[in-house]
């Protein structure tokens, strides 16, 4: 594996997720392939699981790990080409790109999107000059439009947990008072959309996601009729990504808050969320505490998905 950034690059999802559950038994069956090889994680933003999981996961597979805050201690880096640089940026990602490959074999990189120009971030203009000039095998540990590794890891945890072969999954949308991103939304519809199971995406109008990521699922804007049978609701908060509202927020209604109300409309279905979470915006403090709430599974997970990836870009390397 060459690049990880999106669902394309796990290649046959039923191969991933079976590789998957081979890595969780024995974590430790490849660490001969991290011999002398370096890990540089790259971060343009805050993490916790993230950083922690990937640092974990590269470690099981025997590998040597640098992390690189770039906001913290680093020279601040200029991402556009052309841009007279007088201004508080002392460095180009041109030169810094090729000047960290040279320092390790893999590299992963956190570069959220600024949600200023739909057009910049959906052409994820920095993880793809990674991928152009640092000669090393690149993956995502959560890009402008992606989030890769956190869908993997929500694809096992739905793989481990599911009670049918088709079951009904439910993408709802709930209130942040914050803009975030549509990354793990998009991200989450694309792989979901790879697999065997229904997804319903619900949120309120205004609210749609880029249909590159979600076509082939049912768009329902009436939250507790989504949530009819569902086996899993999973949720998130994203800004709106139509036309001139990108990047903001249309809405803070706590009515599309996730509550045991609503949960008793689902037929017991488990609640996912990739975390950091705002309890009482996105989710009652009840339902994330109740005992059909996998956010402690999934993002366990995400040691799990990153092992794969990393494993698949050693193997590449040997
Ligand atoms: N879910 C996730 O990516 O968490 P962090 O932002 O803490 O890495």
């Amino acid at each position: 594996m060459k690049k990880f950034t999106c669902v394309e690059d796990i290649g046959y999802l039923k191969e991933a997720l079976r590789e998957a559950l081979e890595v969780k038994r024995d974590r430790f069956a490849y660490k001969h392939l991290g011999e002398n090889k370096t890990l540089l994680m790259i971060f343009f933003n805050s993490s916790l699981r993230t950083r922690l999981s990937t640092q974990k996961a590269a470690m099981n597979l025997g590998m040597n790990v640098m992390v690189l805050d770039v906001n913290q201690g680093a020279w601040k880096l200029e991402t556009e080409r052309g841009v007279v640089m007088d201004g508080d940026k002392a460095e180009h990602l041109l030169e810094a790109i090729p000047v960290m490959g040279s320092y390790c074999d893999i590299i992963g990189v956190r570069s959220f999107a600024g949600l200023q120009d739909r057009k910049a971030d959906y052409e994820e203009r920095v993880i793809e000059q990674f991928i152009k000039y640092s000669g090393r095998p690149v993956f995502s540990m959560e890009a402008a439009t992606r989030h890769p590794l956190q869908s993997f890891a929500d694809m096992i945890t739905i793989e481990e947990h599911k009670r049918t072969a088709r079951p009904k999954v439910v993408l709802t949308w709930a209130p942040h008072p914050k803009a975030l991103p549509q990354a793990v939304a998009n991200s989450f519809a694309e792989w979901v959309l790879k697999s065997d199971c229904e997804l319903v995406i619900t949120h309120p109008k205004g609210y749609e996601l880029d249909e590159k990521f979600t076509r082939g699922a049912t768009i329902e804007y009436d939250q507790r009729k989504a949530f009819e049978g569902a086996d899993f609701i999973y949720a998130k908060n994203w800004s709106a990504y139509s036309g001139s509202n990108y990047g903001k927020v249309l809405s803070v209604d706590k009515d599309w808050t996730v509550d045991a109300e609503k949960m008793a409309l689902t037929n017991n279905a488990y609640f996912m969320h990739c975390l950091p979470v705002r309890r009482n915006m996105i989710v009652t403090d009840e339902v994330i505490e109740s005992p059909t709430s996998l956010v402690i599974p999934e993002a366990a997970n995400r040691e799990i998905s990153a092992q794969v990836v990393l494993k698949r870009m050693l193997e590449d390397l040997q």
